[in-house]
């Protein structure tokens, strides 16, 4: 379509139509808000409901008052349109020209964002994800925070939005006095434990190795459960840290150091990157500033020793008080979130986001609270930080209780992945896939269909929601599964190649029929999924979305035999669709953090 059109296609198409019934609907006395155009799988492409409502505020009859609508269209504008027509008590039904539909894939072919526009307002994000603790491995429960959050900020990069991410590390609790504990125990005659440090410093090297600490810790934990005199010399140990003392700072920064360097071996197949690897521990020397400004604000109350902030929910009823300062003077875990807070408004951030267990959400509505009544949250230059958490549910096993080892014991996330790929390759051989293949490339196959079960089998279901982990089923390579879309992804390249190795040309998008039209149709939808995944943070409407497209395309290739298409326009239209087709699986998986493979 060379002429230009009374439409902007290159807008999300709903939003383009809402654009054009608001433009006639206004004469019509119509508002603005009642012109939206939607999606529609009720016959026609898009719908507009809105006559029914204006025609209640205008004492109009709909049906009638939906004719008149329809009717203002200009003939240009109705020449967009295969269906315009008003249906039931009003409702106006709308249904584009192949010729238009085939001019929005070209357009969206030709632009590298898939025409997904930008937010119109951009914001400065602090993503808060991951979480892991230092000293304990990483297990099962740090799986969703790594995921999910992994893909809020790709998604929020895609759109614009200025992301910082940020492991925030548990490097400051009591786990780091049971370590200095059990090493005293072990090693009494290291440098850490005197008062100040040696002559020639505390040694560069770490006097544990990772598989000491490994071992340690856990027994310290379990010990301090049965064993009070340690647990009290653990907490002292763990308050005379936090107070400084120059050896157990040496002596910690080495759990640190060693705690990073296996997190980031153990997320390594998950490909996910942090921009800061802050912790707790870096928020702490704020403290002293806070507190001293919520006691001179008269927001700090002295309650039993202990300093504390009185807070209230959102219906003004008083809610548990958030505890500021325990009666031995230590801050905690409340108190480092807050002082988080303030660091984030210094940053200039717009919006924090917190992408923790639904288990914690009275940590965070209180955190939240305490930021919103108090001065805490309140931007230099204007309004407040907007303060998100974007709680997920648990990962269950088969009995419906948080997933677990046979012995009862929680697994590891390094064994989460070990499984998959287990699971992945029985699944690879039961398909007969790879069968010619050498061990390499059926090890990196399996590594890759693994990752993408994983993440497309957590991401699958709502956040919010707790599922039931099965590896076995999330490597299926039928259903809704990582696995059917690599493939369905894969299938589309191998089309595109055996097309270009036979000299097959793409040119301009021709539709013809059901299926080619339902797949360009389906092919349209994405911008508005990715809006909606960014304003709820809920990545599942992508899986949904990318699942629906792959069956679009299914349907669309088992009617559609594009090789074999002697009508050479239709072939090259064909083509083209296609290669939209696999750029926007591409870009939809990529969005969730997976990766399609050159072959499987
Ligand atoms: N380390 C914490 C835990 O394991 C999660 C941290 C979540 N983020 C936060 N800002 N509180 O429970």
């Amino acid at each position: 379509m060379s002429h230009a059109l009374p439409i902007d296609l290159r807008l999300p198409l709903d939003r383009a139509l809402t654009a054009l019934l608001a433009r006639r609907g206004a004469a019509l006395g119509v508002p603005e808000e009642l012109c939206a155009a939607q999606y529609s799988n009720k016959g026609s492409q898009f719908q507009c409901n809105g006559a029914l409502a204006a025609a209640r505020a205008l004492k109009r009859a709909p049906r009638q008052l939906a004719e008149e609508w329809a009717a203002s269209l200009s003939a240009e504008e109705r020449a967009l349109f295969s269906t315009l027509e008003v249906a039931g008590p009003g409702f106006i039904n709308l249904s584009l020209s192949d010729e238009v539909l085939a001019a929005r894939s070209a357009l969206a072919l030709a632009d590298e964002r898939l025409c997904v526009p930008r937010v119109a307002s951009p914001e400065r994000v602090y993503i808060d994800f991951g979480g892991y603790n230092v000293a304990k491995q990483l297990h099962i429960g740090h799986l969703r925070s790594t995921i999910i959050g992994d893909t809020l900020q790709r998604v929020l990069r895609f759109v614009g939005d200025e992301v910082v991410s940020d492991v925030h590390l548990g490097d400051w609790g009591t786990q780091m006095g049971m370590l200095i504990e059990a090493v005293r125990e072990e090693r009494p005659g290291l440098p850490y434990f005197e008062d100040a440090a040696p002559a020639g410093g505390f040694p560069a090297e770490s006097p544990l190795s990772l598989a000491d600490m490994n071992r340690l810790y856990p027994a310290a934990s379990g010990r301090a459960k049965e064993d009070e005199a340690f647990r009290a010399r653990a907490s002292l140990a763990t308050a005379e840290l936090q107070r400084g003392h120059v050896g157990y700072r040496a002596l910690w920064r080495h759990f640190v150091a060693l705690s990073v360097a296996e997190v980031r071996h153990d997320i390594a197949p998950f490909g996910v990157e942090f921009d800061l690897w802050c912790g707790e521990s870096d928020a702490q020397p704020l403290i002293p500033e806070l507190v001293a400004r919520l006691q001179a604000e008269g927001r700090a109350e002295l309650s039993e020793g202990a300093w504390i902030v009185p807070i209230a929910d959102e219906r003004g009823e008083p809610m548990v008080p958030l505890m500021l300062l325990k009666r031995d003077g230590g801050a905690t875990y409340h108190t480092s979130d807050l002082a988080t807070v303030v660091m984030r408004v210094r940053e200039g951030a717009d919006r924090a986001l917190y992408v923790v267990d639904a288990r914690q959400e009275m940590h965070f509505r209180q955190v939240f609270a305490a930021a919103a009544q108090t001065s805490l949250g309140a931007r230099a230059r204007g309004g407040v930080l907007a303060l998100e958490h974007v709680k997920f549910g648990t990962i269950n096993g088969a009995d419906g209780r948080p997933f677990k080892t046979r012995s009862g014991d929680t697994v590891k996330l390094r064994d989460v992945v070990e499984m998959a790929v287990e699971a992945a390759r029985a699944r690879l051989e039961e398909g007969g896939l790879l069968a010619d293949a050498d061990e390499e490339t059926r090890a990196s196959v399996a590594q890759a269909v693994a990752v993408a079960a994983i993440k497309f089998g957590d991401l699958s279901n709502h956040r919010a929601s707790d599922y039931v982990l099965n590896l076995s089923d999330f490597c299926s390579f039928e259903g809704k599964t990582g696995p059917y879309l690599l493939y369905a992804a894969v299938r589309v390249k191998s089309i595109l190649s055996k097309a270009a190795e036979r000299g097959l040309a793409a040119g301009p998008v021709v539709l013809r029929g059901e299926h080619d039209r339902a797949l360009a149709l389906a092919l349209s939808r994405l911008p508005g999924v990715v809006a909606q995944v960014h304003a709820k943070k809920t990545p599942h409407l992508l899986c949904e979305y990318l699942f629906e497209l792959s069956q679009d395309w299914s349907a669309f290739y088992q009617h559609c035999n594009i090789v074999r298409e002697e009508d050479e326009a239709q072939r090259a239209g064909w083509l083209s669709l296609a290669a939209l087709c696999l750029k926007t699986l591409t870009t939809g998986l990529g969005l969730l953090g997976v990766e399609v493979p050159e072959r499987m």
